[in-house]
């Protein structure tokens, strides 16, 4: 199978933030936005795959500030590994004041998908061709993750 590029895999979503988006506080639900992250990472594992994909792990998400409502999220993700049917990809959000044009970074999360076939099972993906440092870089560290999470379900398994 021919290798896919990083940049193929690549999708911004942008979304306005409503007031049925509100927690109780007044800000954004962070429910909301983890599902924004899974539509994105999905969405990328499906381009680079074009296969439908199962989110099969996620790592643990960090809020490091609130999104408003009135923000423009915007969510940004692509494949960083690919292994033989699973693929990790990293999805960036930020929340940007419309008003004032300030951009904060909200949370870089990392979604593990699967890619099945038309029977639902595990099938393979291309490689991961990687055409920068810094994506030889995130790829290395994504394998490292990878290895991370297997072990850990071995450890949960036995
Ligand atoms: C995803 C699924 C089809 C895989 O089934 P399977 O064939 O028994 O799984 P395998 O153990 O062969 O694993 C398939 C791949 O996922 C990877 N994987 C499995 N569990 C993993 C975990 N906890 N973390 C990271 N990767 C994992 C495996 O390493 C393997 O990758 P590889 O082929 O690149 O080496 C199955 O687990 C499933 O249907 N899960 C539910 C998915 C779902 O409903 N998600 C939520 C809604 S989208």
């Amino acid at each position: 199978m021919k290798g896919k590029t990083v940049s193929e895999s690549r999708v911004i979503l942008t979304q306005l933030m409503g007031p049925s988006q509100a927690n109780t506080m007044g800000n954004v639900h962070g429910g909301m936005i983890m599902k924004l992250c899974d539509e994105a990472g999905g969405m990328a594992a499906v381009k680079f795959a074009r296969r439908t994909s199962v989110t099969v792990t996620v790592d643990s998400m960090s809020f490091y500030s609130p999104v408003h409502i009135g923000n423009l999220v915007t969510v940004k993700a692509e494949v960083t590994w690919a292994g033989r049917t699973s693929m990790e990809t990293r999805v960036v959000v930020t929340a940007e004041n419309v008003l004032t044009g300030e951009v904060t970074h909200t949370n870089t999360a990392y979604f593990v998908y699967v890619a099945l076939d038309e029977n639902g099972r595990a099938t393979s993906v291309p490689a991961l061709i990687c055409e920068t440092e810094e994506e030889r870089t995130r790829c290395e560290r994504a394998a490292q993750r990878q290895a991370a999470r297997l072990e850990q379900r071995r450890r949960e398994k036995s």
